[in-house]
Formats: structure tokens, sequence, C-alpha cells
């Protein structure tokens, strides 16, 4: 089997993820923050082995503003549900997930104003169309960092310096990019990042959080009200971070677990991980260019995207390929619309979607070679012939 949709989630995970979640477990699996006793006490300093681990890998200061969301998603959520108002303009581009696309579709239904800018054909954004997009009712800019169907970047550090010395907020979904390309939330310009534990930091599923940076402090409302430990006097939920947003017991197995991922990531270091995919990827796009009825979508560029690649492979749907492939060698991606159908219509590929190959540091040079041998295979047989 060949696992290329580490886009999705990345599998497998380094051994030592599942053995740091059943040594929790076993170990001290008690409720954090919660009591005075000693496996509470060891709980907590897990979750916060977990808070210094991902500010230190996304150059963020202050571990107590890591906020714990039990994925991207809900850290999406947070940020633009906790912050935007009716009468606020918030910008954000066309190659966006769901989970930017549809909290903002829902805010726009009370009253915020979105714009959504345009992408070029390659999914990249152009930072001046951020800065003719402002107005004086800009609130929050918010942006991916690596595109999910193309893995393009985003000039994150461009856009930064042009909201950091206005009252702009900038939000940035790292989930594509945490753990895949190197992150200093602090120098990029960067007041809220956004990120999910189970891909390129080698965590379990139902880890994410919000780095929430100096200029976005206070400025949050909780989307989540409830017990925290802390401050138990009050009918209130406290203000001090991280407890404001982390209302209910933590998924501290899963805590655990992204720590033990995270000291992974350090471990190998951003640059040799970095290094691997784009070895990966441009092994990948030189393949895919050179079979016949392939068009391959994106910068076409490693150096310009994370290791994830979408094609389509003329005169076949782009499920039947995925199909294909598995049957024939046993390779799992993923075809469709990848949760981002703006970016798909901007790519010129909805309704149908494209084939994404996403890779993860396990893969290797032979998975590549088999992969695009059996995409060769089928692109030499007549246009349909499924047989
Ligand atoms: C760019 C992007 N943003 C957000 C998400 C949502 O991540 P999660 O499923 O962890 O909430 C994904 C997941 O694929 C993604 O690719």
């Amino acid at each position: 089997m060949i696992y290329l949709d580490n886009a999705a989630t990345s599998w497998p995970k380094p051994d030592s993820v599942p053995a740091a979640m059943e040594r929790f477990l076993r170990e001290h699996g008690a409720n954090p923050g919660r009591s005075g006793h000693a496996l509470s006490i060891q709980a907590g300093r897990v979750v916060y082995d977990a808070r210094e681990r991902v500010a230190r890998l996304l150059g963020h200061g202050d571990p107590l503003s890591v906020v714990f969301t039990k994925n991207a998603t809900e850290a999406l959520n947070l940020a633009l549900q906790g912050l935007l108002q009716p009468g606020d303009q918030v910008i954000t581009s066309t190659m966006e997930h769901n989970s930017v696309l549809r909290p903002l579709r829902f805010l726009e239904g009370r009253g915020v104003e979105v714009s959504r800018l345009p992408c070029g054909a390659d999914g990249s954004l152009d930072p001046a169309d951020v800065a003719r997009s402002i107005s004086t009712r800009t609130r929050l800019v918010v942006l991916s960092h690596a595109s999910n169907v193309v893995g393009t970047l985003c000039p994150i550090a461009e856009i930064g310096r042009l909201t950091a010395d206005r009252e702009i907020l900038f939000c940035v979904d790292a989930a594509q990019s945490a753990g895949a390309v190197p992150i200093d939330m602090a120098s990029l310009g960067v007041d809220l990042l956004a990120f999910t534990g189970h891909k390129s930091l080698y965590g379990p599923q139902g880890t994410g959080g919000l780095c929430i940076g100096e200029r976005a402090k206070g400025r949050l409302r909780p989307l989540l009200h409830g017990g925290t430990g802390s401050a138990s006097d009050a009918d209130v939920q406290p203000e001090f971070l991280p407890d404001c947003f982390e209302a209910g017991t933590l998924n501290a197995v899963g805590l655990a677990g992204l720590a033990a991922g995270l000291e992974f990531v350090e471990g190998r270091g951003l640059g040799a991980i970095r290094a691997h995919a784009a070895t990966l990827t441009a092994r990948l796009l030189d393949g895919l260019r050179g079979i016949p009825r392939v068009r391959v979508l994106g910068t076409g560029e490693a150096a310009r995207q994370t290791a994830v690649v979408s094609f389509n492979l003329d005169g076949w749907s782009c499920s039947e390929v995925a199909q294909a492939l598995e049957e024939r060698a046993g390779v799992c991606c993923r075809a469709g619309l990848h949760c981002a159908p703006l970016a798909h219509r901007q790519l010129g590929t909805f309704p149908e979607g494209a084939v994404r190959f996403s890779l993860g540091l396990f893969n290797t040079e032979t998975e590549i070679a088999t992969a695009l041998g059996a995409l060769r295979e089928l692109a030499v047989r007549p246009k349909g012939d499924l047989s």
C-alpha cells in the first residue's frame, strides 16, 4: 500500500506517538488542571509540554496563549466568530478550505462584509490585491498559508507587513503548513495562527489549536463557556489565557501524542523535512509532466509549494483514476473537491475536482515511481477504457 493522502491526515505516525498516548492512559491519565493530586499535576505537565513545543515550533513567544482545540476548524471558528462583528470587513481568498469559507459565509449572513480575492491560475495570491481591498472597516485578513489542493504557498510575510502597522489583524490557516514549512509567527506579523495536530505535526486526530499573538489578546470572544478548573468561584468565563478558550476537559491523551509528534518534527528539523518534501515533489511533478494526457494543477515548482500535487487525466474522471490507482498499485489518494470548492472553480476543475497526491515524511522515491508507473499505464489506454 502506498499512502499519498497526507494532506487529509498524515499516516503512519512515528512510533513515539501511539507510545506516548498509551503511556499517558496507563500512567497518568488524570484530568489536567483540575485537581491537586500528583496524577493531575503530571497530566498538566504533559499538556504544558505540548503548549511549549507548539510555541517553539511556530515562533510564538508565549506558550500560555496556545489554545488547544479539537482541530484547525474549531480554531478558525474561534478566531472568526470570536472577532468579527456586523459591519466589519474581512479579506480572504478563493483558495480557502471550507473551514474558512463556511464560517465566513455564516458571518456574512450576520452582516459581516467578506471580500474574497481571486488568485492566479497557479493558486497564488498577489499581496497588492490585498492592499487594494483594505478599507476603513477591514478588521481581519484570513488566508491559508498553503493550499490543500495544490500546495501553493501564500506570501504571508508580505501580507503581514500590510496589516502590522494598521488596526487589522492577520489570521493564518496553517493546517497544511505547520510542521511542513518553517513558520515564525512573530516575525511574519501573524496575529492568529490556526494549526491542526494530525497532519504535518504527526499527532493524532482530535488535536489542534489557535496561537494568539499580542495584538489579538483580549479581542476574541470565546466559542464555548464552561468549566476550566480555574476561578471556580465565578459563574463567568475566566478572561485569562488559555483557560478563557478551553472550557471542558481537554483531549489530554491526544495532546500527549501531539507532543510526541512535535518532538519528532523538532528532531528531524524543518530544514530536512522541507528538503525531503521538495525532492519528492520535484520527482512527482517531473514524472507527471512526462505522462500523456495528464494536466497538473498549481505552480509546477516544488520550491513554491508544499508536497501536495493535484492533476487530472484527460478522458477519465478523477474518482475513476483514484479507484484504478488503488486497485492496480495500492495507491491511497484523494479525488474530488477537497473541501475547497472556490479553489477548484479558480483552477477550472469545478465541479468534477481532481486527483490529489499528498506526500509525507515516510514516503519514498520508490513509492512515487510506483504511483507514476501505475498512472502511466492508465494514460496509455484508450480514453475511458477501465478494463
Ligand atoms: C487548508 C486547511 N484548512 C483547514 C483544514 C481543517 O483541518 P481540520 O480537519 O483539522 O479541522 C484543513 C484540513 O484538511 C485544511 O487543509
